[in-house]
């Protein structure tokens, strides 16, 4: 979910409803805002579905100084307008949005609000309801709502406005991301700081349990035991890039067609004039140090880290584990001496990523995020951060963020193996295979036709499918598989091509797509004879393979890259078939059912 909050500012509506625009990959369930123009009138309008849906509905012209909105992916109750954002305490005094799970609303219901009749199944409902209670029984607002927000567990970013003082608006944070923006004579609240960047560029940091009260021209933020913190402002720049879709259809097809620019500018951001990899001191000293790195992500991150630890290992000759995140924070493995941690991903914001930081910071492990947002959570909380320049993803699919993950991995991995005289990295020209990179994805970019008569072939009619490979083919299959089900609802899955006669063989019946991927000499006839035997079975089979392994059956030829770096090539055609897909079925794309790009609850 999305969360945004103003006050100060007269067009408040429309600041709210940009915000939430740009909030939207958090969610897209349902939306809503409160808006009160602190002399006597407010209005609350909430709808569900995409922000589109609530803009239809709210009135341009009425403004007011004070706001709260918000965008929701459901995790309390089904996506409905009385499920939806923002909840109201029964007195009607009380405003209220979160981002979060409260995981103890069951009890706190039971304890304390038994005759409250409620209007939602919704956590955020019993918090707004338990405030109005401790209002009721004397407290200030900003009482009620420090009480409340002391026997709640979970996360949140909350916001609150008590109709009865509409100069002022309440927030509070644990665990979910929540910034406040500086103005002039105004300020604002965000679940990113993108959301209100229009406003202004000026932001402040909250930590995890702190309360603040927000007026037009202050900022007091308190810890939930009522001591007074002061923290500066800090300057956020806007991302590299262009969110515009152009004439594009669908910014998926947009942002598949960016990469080889991606795969350019992140050669030019990591290399010097003479072409060798920098990375900055203190980061490659800590990398040094480590006798083990760990990468933890979630999605197509995770995917991103698969590859990345064949990288690591054989460029910088450090041993490597990738793991899923929301994983990892509650099954540790045992970890080596000098673990060195790698968050990868696109947003910075993913909450299963966030309990992992916040656990082994807490351990006192170094820490570098890897993401496509430098403004993001866990950008500012990982000790290192080195950028994705991929530009705005907006598509919830990620298909650039991936590209560009796989190639700063790579460039680190040069880097390090470099610092470390490691024979391999010195032996390896990752400029030069960027490069490759680059011409190849712009060559298979160039065949969407072609790729878009395979995707109609293939996927037009089945309800399933198979992707197969072996070493990082195998990673690409998990991805390509990732991409199929994310947008066009086919049940895909992705298999180490020698793993399939082990058992899932049994599911291949005439005509099953199966999409082989090759492009390793180490295992190409391998990977073919499995092709092989699972065509003889009546699988339809696209064969698609790097040129020095191609043979003629294949229906695709993707130019040669080092094996190790194949998956920037043969993710393409990946990302290609999932969209046509898509398209073809006609559902939007770019917002896939029951997804939101990012995260930001466990
Ligand atoms: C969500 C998105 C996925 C994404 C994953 C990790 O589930 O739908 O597309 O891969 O989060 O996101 P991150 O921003 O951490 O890379």
């Amino acid at each position: 979910c999305g969360i945004v909050g103003v006050i100060g500012k007269k067009n408040t509506t429309e600041i709210l409803m940009q915000g939430l625009e740009k909030l939207e990959y958090r969610g897209y369930d349902s939306a809503g805002i409160y808006v009160n123009d602190q002399a006597g009138h407010d209005y609350l309008v909430k709808r569900v579905g995409r922000i589109k849906n609530l803009e239809a509905a709210v009135d341009d012209s009425i403004q007011g100084t004070l706001g709260i909105g918000h965008t929701r992916w459901a995790t309390n109750g089904k996506p409905s307008v009385a499920n939806s954002h923002p909840h109201i305490s029964n007195d009607e005094r009380f405003y209220l949005v979160h981002n979060g799970v409260i995981t103890n609303a069951n009890e706190l219901k039971r304890q304390y609000l038994l005759d409250i009749e409620f209007a939602s199944e919704t956590d955020t409902e019993v918090v707004v309801q338990l405030i109005a209670l401790f209002a009721r029984e004397g407290l200030s607002a900003k009482e009620a709502f420090r009480k409340a927000l002391t026997m709640v567990d979970g996360s949140y970013a909350f916001s609150l406005v008590d109709r009865l003082t509409p100069d002022t608006l309440f927030v509070a944070k644990n665990k979910s991301p929540l910034l406040i923006g500086k103005g002039d004579g105004f300020n604002v609240v965000a679940s990113d700081a993108l959301a209100m960047l229009s406003e202004t560029d000026q932001f402040v940091e909250m930590k995890d349990e702190e309360i603040v009260a927000l007026t037009q021209d202050g900022i007091a933020i308190e810890t939930l035991d009522g001591t007074p913190v002061h923290r500066e402002a800090f300057t956020v720049k806007m991302e590299e890039g262009d969110a515009s879709k152009g004439t594009y259809p669908f910014y998926m097809l947009k942002e598949i067609d960016e990469q080889p620019i991606v795969m350019r500018r992140l050669v030019k951001k990591y290399t010097n004039d003479r072409g060798e990899v920098e990375l900055p001191k203190p980061l490659l000293a800590a990398l040094k140090a480590a006798d083990r790195l760990y990468i933890v992500a979630a999605g197509t991150s995770y995917h991103a880290g698969l590859v990345g630890k064949g990288l690591f290992e054989k460029l910088a000759g450090v041993p490597t584990e990738v793991h899923l995140a929301s994983e990892f924070g509650y099954n540790q493995p045992l970890l080596s001496e000098k673990p060195l941690f790698i968050f990868l991903t696109q947003s910075g914001e993913t909450a299963d990523i966030r309990q992992v930081l916040v656990k082994v910071k807490a351990q006192g492990y170094p820490t570098l995020t890897i993401t496509n947002v430098l403004s993001s959570t866990l950008a500012r909380e990982a000790d290192y951060q080195l950028g994705l320049y991929a530009g705005p993803e907006i598509a919830v699919a990620s298909t650039k963020a991936y590209t560009a993950q796989v190639a700063v991995e790579a460039l680190i991995a040069q880097g390090l193996g470099e610092a470390k005289n490691h024979r391999e990295a010195e032996a390896f020209d990752v400029v030069h295979q960027l490069g490759l990179a680059a011409a190849g994805q712009q060559a298979l970019i160039d065949q969407k036709d072609a790729i878009h008569d395979w995707a109609t072939d293939l996927f037009s009619q089945s309800r399933n499918a198979f992707f197969i490979g072996r070493g990082t083919d195998y990673d690409v299959s998990l991805e390509a598989a990732l991409k199929l089900k994310e947008i066009s609802y086919v049940q895909a899955e992705g298999f180490a091509a020698g793993e399939l006669k082990h058992g899932t063989i049994a599911l291949i019946e005439q005509d099953t797509p199966v999409v082989a991927f090759i492009s390793d000499p180490k295992t190409a006839a391998h990977t073919r004879s499995n092709a092989d035997e699972i065509a003889a079975r009546g699988a339809k089979v696209l064969r698609i393979a790097t040129e020095s392994q191609s043979s003629e059956e294949d229906q695709l030829v993707v130019d040669d890259i080092d094996p190790m770096l194949a998956p920037l090539l043969m993710i393409i055609p990946g990302q290609l078939l999932a969209y046509f897909t898509s398209f073809d079925r006609g559902y939007d794309v770019d917002r896939p059912r029951n997804l939101a790009k990012s995260v930001t609850v466990e």
